[in-house]
Order: structure tokens, then sequence, then C-alpha cells
């Protein structure tokens, strides 16, 4: 099997953590670099999440810092959800082998679609500012990159405000870029990665597998459970699920329209606008998944978990 080269650019955040853990255990794909962004946390600690994460499970990759602001600022956004550091209350031992590399995200992007003659793909789960900067310094990536997969936006509600998303709202200007960029998109919003919960069924299984990853998901799901019994968010695969669009589409059913990014509203900014019933008589320019068949995606999750580390 030919494997997919994939950069996976990352918030690394809880459901970061976990959506990279099940990247690395995915056969289908050639993950070339984790490129880092602010979003749940300060980049610090976005960066050094994907640092000792790959350090920790033994994972040699390209790993890069990057964009530390949105293209305007918001202010303090840096909530609870996801803990101090952005892995909850789990602490990953600093690595002491490896280091960043010494380009920044949009380098790196640039340099590897190159090395990928055009096969390139992104998996986007965090403001989209490192993929803007790098589409406005080089304009031939329009062309390099295969397909961007992305979590984020909704067709209808929010999870910052009513209309709004967390990592479009963070950097709207850095998703309108991408959706204008003519790349292939495939938007995976809110409307599924809220009806994609792991519960104690998959929490039991992986922390019995016994595995580093395994046992790590599983700490990081009773982070999340503790969280939700707080009032806090649920055990939401969202970034997870925007990798199985990619790898295994058939858990998702998606439609094909028009998608721009609101920019200016001082109460809308960050909202996606979708047109699903094609009443705006624009072109359609990105796939955006509306059902999910969870079963499908919650034993793919699991056993791609159990493989990483043992890819
Ligand atoms: O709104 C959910 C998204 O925001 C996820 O990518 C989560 O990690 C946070 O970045
Ligand atoms: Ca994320």
């Amino acid at each position: 099997m030919t494997q997919r080269p994939f950069i996976i650019d990352c918030d690394t955040g809880t459901d970061d953590a976990i959506a990279l853990m099940a990247a690395f255990g995915c056969p289908e794909i050639k993950v070339r670099a984790v490129t880092s962004v602010n979003g749940n946390v300060r980049e610090e600690y976005t960066s050094a999440n994907n640092l000792n994460l790959m350090e920790y499970l033994g994972i040699d990759v390209e790993v890069s810092r990057g964009a530390t602001l949105p293209f305007y600022p918001r202010g303090n956004y840096y909530g609870t959800t996801h803990g101090r550091t952005g892995l909850g209350d789990v602490d990953l031992p600093d690595a002491q082998h490896s280091s960043f590399s010494k380009d920044m995200a949009p380098e790196v992007i640039r340099r590897i679609a190159a090395e990928e003659n055009g096969e390139l793909e992104l998996l986007v789960v965090g403001p989209m500012t490192n993929i803007a900067i790098a589409l406005s310094l080089y304009p031939q990536l329009k062309e390099q990159i295969k397909h961007i997969w992305f979590m984020g936006g909704a067709v209808k509600g929010g999870n910052v405000t009513s209309t709004a998303e967390f990592n479009i709202w963070v950097d709207p200007v850095a998703a309108k870029i991408v959706t204008e960029s003519g790349i292939p998109l495939t938007m995976v919003g809110l409307d599924v990665t809220e009806k994609a919960v792991l519960g104690r069924k998959e929490e039991k299984e992986l922390r019995e597998y016994g595995s580093k990853a395994s046992v790590l998901t599983a700490d990081i799901l009773e982070y999340m459970f503790k969280r939700c019994q707080g009032g806090g968010e649920d055990a939401l695969m969202h970034d997870a699920l925007a990798l199985a669009a990619a790898v295994i589409p058939e858990c998702l059913t998606c439609k094909e329209t028009f998608l721009d990014v609101e920019c200016r509203g001082e109460y809308t900014a960050g909202h996606t606008v979708t047109d699903l019933r094609g009443r705006m008589g624009k072109k359609p320019n990105a796939s955006v998944a509306v059902e999910l068949s969870l079963d499908i995606f919650k034993d793919w999750l699991v056993e791609c978990i159990k493989r990483c580390g043992k890819a």
C-alpha cells in the first residue's frame, strides 16, 4: 500500500493528542511532520506537547513550532477546557533527546509540499494561521497541496458563540484565506464532531490494552470525563474525526457546498457560511460532513490507537 503523505497542524490539546496517536496508528498514511499552532493553549505549550508526545511514544517525526497569534487579536481565549498546559491533568516527561525543526511551520509545509510533488495532504485541527501564512508566502502551494481535511466550523451552531466554532473563531481571516485557496477541502464541523463521543467502554478497553498510547489515551479520556462531570465538554473526538474523514470516509456523509467565513461581524466573525440548499448561486468549494456513523468511527479509532507505536 502506498502511504499518503500528511502534515498534521494542531493546537495540542487533549483531542489533538488523541488524533495524533490515531494518525500514527494508521497504516494508510505517513505523517511527514507535526506543526504547532496556538489555540487551545499558548503555542509554547502546544509545541511542547507535540514534541513531548512524540518522544514519549518513541516516534521519530519532524515537529515544528508555529504561529503564536491569529491574524487579528482575539484577546485571551485560552480557556480551561484542556487544562493549563493543554493535556488536561496529564503530565508528559519533557523531551530529552528531541528538538524542534530548524524551520517554522510555514517553511516546513513549503518544503514538504515540494518534496511530495502534489501528493501532500494536510490535517488541520487548530486555528488555520500557519496554513494561511504558508499560502500567503508560497502561492505555489495552491497547486501542490492535494487536500485539506480540517476540524472546524459548523453548518449550524458554535461552541464559542452561538454561530462560531473555536478553531475558526480564533482566526477567521486565516480560515477565509484557506477556503478561498481553491485547494480541495473537507470540513468536519461541530455538526458531526459533537456526536463523536468516547465513553467508559473505550476507556476501559484502551487501559486494559496497556500500550503507552492506549493508556495515555485512557488517561486523557479520564480527564475529559471529569471535565464533563464538572459541566465542561464531554469526551468529544473533534480532531480524530477529521482524520477519520480522510482515512475511513465511509463513517461520514458529506455534501458538496459553497463555504466561506464571516470575518467582520462583531458577533458573527468566525461563522462558517455554507449553502447546502444551493440557494446562493455560488460554486461549491468544499465537502462538508453532515452525518456520522458513530460505531464505525469508535471501533476504528480504538484500533488505530492500539496500533500507535507499532506502525
Ligand atoms: O472546537 C473544537 C476544536 O477546538 C478542536 O480542534 C479542539 O482541539 C479545539 O482546538
Ligand atoms: Ca484542536
